[in-house]
């Protein structure tokens, strides 16, 4: 056995070179790894004994990427393309002996090689556009010409990966094995050498690259299939346009073309932006104060109170992780509504094949509808859903401390109270915490942790484990009214509702929002929400254009009318000349002059309120870091990942022109717009959030 690096070794075995790579935890293709094919190749070339050579890796994967860690350092020779062009070129049989996954530089070096064969399990793929990239080793121009232009496309510019089975029905595996990998590579290799197989070097295998030429239609028919996920995103358009490379120039040529899109793409704000998003993401879960080892509790049933719009799809997310889930309503009909919501739910998911009816059956079972607080006596987390009502709350607060046994964690899913109020009506506020879902509470990613002053070390880590065996990504927050996200949404909402008293129209407003990459607008939101959630009849007062359109029965999409109509069955909102007269009556009584609103000025009191309110946030520590506020926004409120996250972006307008903007609006609009201390304390020692990260 020769070691080429403290990375890879190369020994000979029946006339096969075997270049084995060991790079823990998933051998990424970091300087080692490239250094070392390089080498084996070389050496394997050279040996008279080789006839053929394996490239495999020990551990849990083949070579799962590149070391993103790299990124952004200076380049340490050989460089990834460089590798590749040995393995392409190399005299002698090349096989890439897959298991784990093959993603991005793995699957580009798997490329490289003459032939792969991959176990069942193995996975395939080139997800560089989740982070604002492409494949940059020439994947671009590869896997075109092993699986096809379209094929090629759909695991280029959206992403996802494919298994062992698909791989060999697309061409992109020679084989699926079963059993030793390394066994079955060494006579794999040996038929190819028995049978005298012809060396298939990928970049000189130009069929299907050819047979695609001069058809357009191809790539018009996947930029529409993507448009709607795409929207503005820019690295799936620079995939495309590689992956166009691949058919309409020659091999050399479009590496080079390759090179350019990728240099665009990684020069570019929206592939930071993503890169940021993605280590932010796995960021959240470091608590400072709560070291790995921390004592957890065990946690197997789960207590859900109110089967409403939450209660239901937080049961979802428990039984469809394996937990049994015990659920608690007032009436046998709400009971049987909610159960019935999820049901109905799944059943929506069988039907589109994504589950059996078999596992509807099973998931429903682990559920027990219940009208008796009392059968929660012997769960571990209790998570109350019920209206959101101070006085409620802490009524069953306070007979859950009775009920439930010592250790029972009990959480609430309040969105706005206060979570030290409830945890003091029991005589263990060490184990109460809030655990803040967002809706659809099946559906959405962002799980708000809020930590309580009394909430223990263990709950607060065993409610993180949770959130990650329920697949959410969980950000810890600190008690205030709306803990982080709500709480930044609501001066957002408040600036929203302003500016269309000052000249600017719902539709104006929206488009805007829209246009930054938002979902939708705010008074679309609105419509959809419902503008009824949270207002009564008894006590409207006429004091702002929400009162106003729900006085005059106008709640939303729910009855056609809000602040736009819809027509039956469409969700598609139409202005309303009606509702703008009604805008310009109140705005007149309360004294504003009409003016118009630059859509430069909607952009700005849209997402300026996020930042102030996010740096009073982190001022009093309700969140850790500002990256945290950014995973919020991402993932609970639509935030667009090309841009980072509020906090990201105050970074990249630059944090000194936040400030004079804010200072700006505090003289004109008042003193709301007082910048947050924080921010004139970083201004004034050039830094920005990114310090604080
Ligand atoms: N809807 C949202 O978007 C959202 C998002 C995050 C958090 N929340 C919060 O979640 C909680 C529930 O909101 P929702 O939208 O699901 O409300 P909902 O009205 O849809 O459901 C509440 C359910 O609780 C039941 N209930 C009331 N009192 C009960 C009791 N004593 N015992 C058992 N069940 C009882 C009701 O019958 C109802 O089915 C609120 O605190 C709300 O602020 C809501």
């Amino acid at each position: 056995m020769i070691q080429l690096t403290e990375a890879a070794t190369l020994t000979v075995q029946d006339g096969i070179g075997i270049i084995s790579i060991n790079n823990p935890p998933v051998n990424a293709l970091g300087y080692p790894v490239r250094k070392g094919i390089a080498d084996g190749i070389d050496q394997a070339v050279k040996d008279s004994q080789v006839k053929a050579i394996v490239i495999i890796c020990e551990g849990r994967t083949f070579c799962a990427g590149a070391d993103i860690r790299e990124f952004g350092q200076p380049p340490k020779e050989p460089g990834l393309g460089e590798v590749l062009e040995i393995l392409d070129a190399s005299p002698k049989p090349t096989i890439a002996a897959i298991h784990g996954t093959a993603f991005g530089g793995g699957l580009e070096t798997a490329l490289s090689c003459h032939f792969r064969i991959g176990v069942p399990t193995a996975q395939f793929g080139l997800p560089e556009v989740k982070l604002g990239l492409l494949p940059g080793a020439g994947g671009t121009q590869r896997l075109p010409r092993v699986v096809g232009p379209e094929k090629a496309l759909q695991m280029i510019a959206i992403g996802d990966p494919i298994g062992a089975t698909e791989a060999l029905a697309v061409g992109l595996i020679d084989e699926i094995v079963d059993g030793d990998l390394k066994a079955a590579a060494i006579a794999f290799a040996g038929k190819v050498l028995a049978e005298n197989r012809p060396l298939v070097k990928v970049s000189a295998n130009n069929q299907k690259v050819e047979a695609a030429r001069g058809k357009s239609e191809i790539f018009d028919t996947f930029r529409k299939s993507i448009a709607r996920k795409a929207r503005g995103f820019v690295a799936p358009e620079n995939c495309i346009k590689a992956v166009e490379g691949s058919v309409n120039l020659p091999f050399k040529e479009g590496l080079k073309r390759e090179r350019e899109l990728f240099m665009e793409l990684m020069n570019g704000h929206q592939s930071a932006a993503q890169r940021y998003a993605f280590f932010a993401e796995r960021q959240v879960s470091k608590i400072p104060d709560i070291p790995k080892d921390t004592p957890q509790l065990d946690v197997k049933k789960v207590g859900i109170i109110g089967a409403g719009t939450m209660g239901g799809g937080i049961a979802m997310n428990f039984v469809n992780a394996g937990y049994t889930v015990t659920l608690v309503e007032t009436k046998q009909d709400f009971l049987d509504r909610g159960l019935g919501v999820i049901r109905k739910n799944y059943e929506i998911t069988a039907s589109k094949g994504k589950m059996t009816t078999a596992d509807v059956e099973k998931r429903m079972s682990l559920i027990t509808g219940t009208l008796s607080l009392e059968d929660l006596a012997d769960v571990d987390l209790v998570i109350e859903a019920v209206f959101e009502d101070m006085p409620l709350k802490k009524e069953i607060f306070g007979k859950l401390d009775r009920i439930c046994k010592k250790d029972a964690i009990l959480a609430t899913n309040t969105s706005y109270l206060d979570v030290n109020e409830i945890a003091a009506v029991t005589g263990r506020p060490e184990f109460v915490l809030g655990l803040h879902f967002f809706s659809p509470a099946n559906v959405m990613r962002l799980l708000e942790i809020v930590r309580g002053a009394k909430t223990s070390k263990t709950v607060l880590a065993t409610a993180l484990t949770i959130g990650k065996k329920i697949k959410k990504v969980a950000v810890v927050v600190g008690v205030c009214h709306g803990f982080a996200g709500n709480r930044m949404f609501s001066q957002r909402k408040n600036e929203m509702d302003q500016v269309i008293l000052e000249g600017a129209s719902p539709e104006q407003v929206d488009k805007v929002v829209y246009d930054f990459g938002f979902p939708m607008g705010p008074f679309v939101l609105s419509d959809l929400i419902g503008l009824d959630l949270g207002w009564k009849k008894e006590t409207s007062s006429s004091s702002s254009v929400r009162d106003i359109l729900c006085e005059s029965g106008r709640m939303g999409q729910k009855n056609g009318r809000g602040y736009y109509l819809y027509e039956a069955g469409n969700r598609a909102p139409i202005p309303d000349p009606e509702v703008k007269q009604m805008i310009d009556d109140f705005a007149a009584k309360q004294g504003y002059k009409k003016r118009a609103v630059s859509d430069d000025e909607i952009v700005k009191r849209c997402v300026y309120p996020l930042i102030n309110e996010g740096a009073k946030i982190l001022e009093e520590g309700i969140a850790v870091r500002p990256s945290d506020l950014d995973i919020i926004w991402i993932n609970g409120y639509g935030w667009p990942v090309y841009l980072g996250g509020p906090m990201f972006y105050a970074d990249l307008i630059g944090l000194d022109k936040v400030l004079a903007t804010l200072k700006e609006y505090e003289a004109k609009l008042g003193s709301h717009w007082k910048p947050a201390a924080l921010i004139e304390k970083l201004v004034s020692e050039g830094k920005g959030f990114k310090d604080l990260n």
